[in-house]
């Protein structure tokens, strides 16, 4: 199967982007043709500083490829390079009713968040559409806020289909990847950047220390057994701890005599154990922007061999050949 997907430079990766997303990413190259973007042209309705969005994308582009992403089997690209998505994007924009966005939730939760409401804001699922359907992908790998957007790109193809009288797009599937795991953040709630409740994976480890030996728990006694329910410390060891290990994590809560101070050192453990090996290859990466670069120019050759001959059939049946 074919499967894409694109994700916007935010900022620092925090664990809870890994395990809910992009550990799932690393997995599916595995038995499936994987196209990757850096989604710059969506960036452009929230970030404003063109110095600012390059180095995000370069750190993004460094940080999927030190965790595993695999430029021999998967296709990273950046969404720019790939220009003939605007132009399917305003093909697409041409079939999509305005009451079909006007239902999208996220247009509104952004603007009740405080972005300006944009017409490229509010055109986005649209551009999504195009970037979906572009490379004709089967799977599309989305956190359960984009559902709707696959909805959406499913209705925008069929309407094309109606319209221009043919069959040329492959109506996509989502798969909800925060079905998989999702991470608490160090105050109990889900980590999120935007409650500023995060461990970054590429962060100073001092840092990190910090913000591990910082997660909020109760005030049970070391002797005593200690609650599980409600404990991020808890959720947070069983993402992390090795099979060999998980019988340590379920006894220490159980029988008790192990206080919170210790486990919080575990867990800092396991946390170099598992990034330890992709912290040391986003710094040595940093060292050699000049490969990033390459693996980039490679990831926009291969996807446009797919997108040049769909773009010609949508030309010609559009009649803008
Ligand atoms: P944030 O909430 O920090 O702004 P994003 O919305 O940029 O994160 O999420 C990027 C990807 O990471 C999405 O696929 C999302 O589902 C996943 N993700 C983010 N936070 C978590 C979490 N705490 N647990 C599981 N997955 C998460
Ligand atoms: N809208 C997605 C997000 O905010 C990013 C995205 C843009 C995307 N185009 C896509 C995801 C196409 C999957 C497929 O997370």
């Amino acid at each position: 199967m074919r499967v894409l997907s694109g994700v916007q430079p935010s900022g620092t990766l925090h664990i809870g982007n890994y395990f809910g997303a992009i550990r799932q990413f690393v997995e599916l190259q595995r038995e499936h043709e994987c196209f990757y973007f850096l989604a710059d042209l969506h960036a452009l309705t929230t970030v404003s500083d063109g110095q600012r969005l390059r180095s995000l994308i370069r750190d993004l582009a460094t940080a999927f490829l030190a965790l595993g992403l695999d430029p021999d089997r998967s296709i990273l690209y950046r969404q720019s390079d790939i220009p003939e998505v605007l132009e399917l994007s305003w093909m697409l924009s041409s079939v999509t009713s305005m009451g079909l966005l006007q239902r999208c939730t996220s247009y509104k939760d952004k603007v009740a968040q405080g972005l300006v409401p944009s017409h490229g804001l509010f055109a986005y699922p649209v551009l999504m559409a195009a970037d979906i359907l572009i490379v004709r992908s089967d799977l599309v790998p989305v956190g359960r806020d984009q559902k709707q957007h696959l909805e959406v790109t499913r209705d925008i193809a069929s309407s094309f289909h109606a319209t221009f009288h043919t069959e040329v797009f492959t109506l996509p599937n989502p798969l909800i990847m925060d079905d998989v795991a999702v991470v608490p953040g160090v105050d109990g709630r889900k980590m999120s950047k935007s409650y500023g409740n995060t461990i970054d994976i590429f962060g100073p480890e001092k840092e990190a220390r910090k913000r591990i030996m910082s997660i909020v728990t109760d005030s049970t006694p070391v002797e005593a057994p200690k609650p599980t329910e409600d404990s991020a410390l808890h959720a947070l060891l069983q993402v992390f701890a090795p099979g060999s290990e998980k019988d340590w994590v379920r006894r220490a809560f159980a029988e008790g005599g192990v206080g919170y101070g210790e486990m919080k050192k575990r867990l800092f453990g396991y946390f170099l154990d598992t990034f330890g090996d992709a912290r040391r290859r986003y710094e040595d990466l940093k060292q050699d922007p000049g490969e990033v670069d390459r693996i980039l120019a490679a990831g926009a050759e291969r996807t446009r061999e797919v997108v040049t001959p769909l773009m010609d059939q949508l030309r010609r049946l559009t009649g803008l050949r």
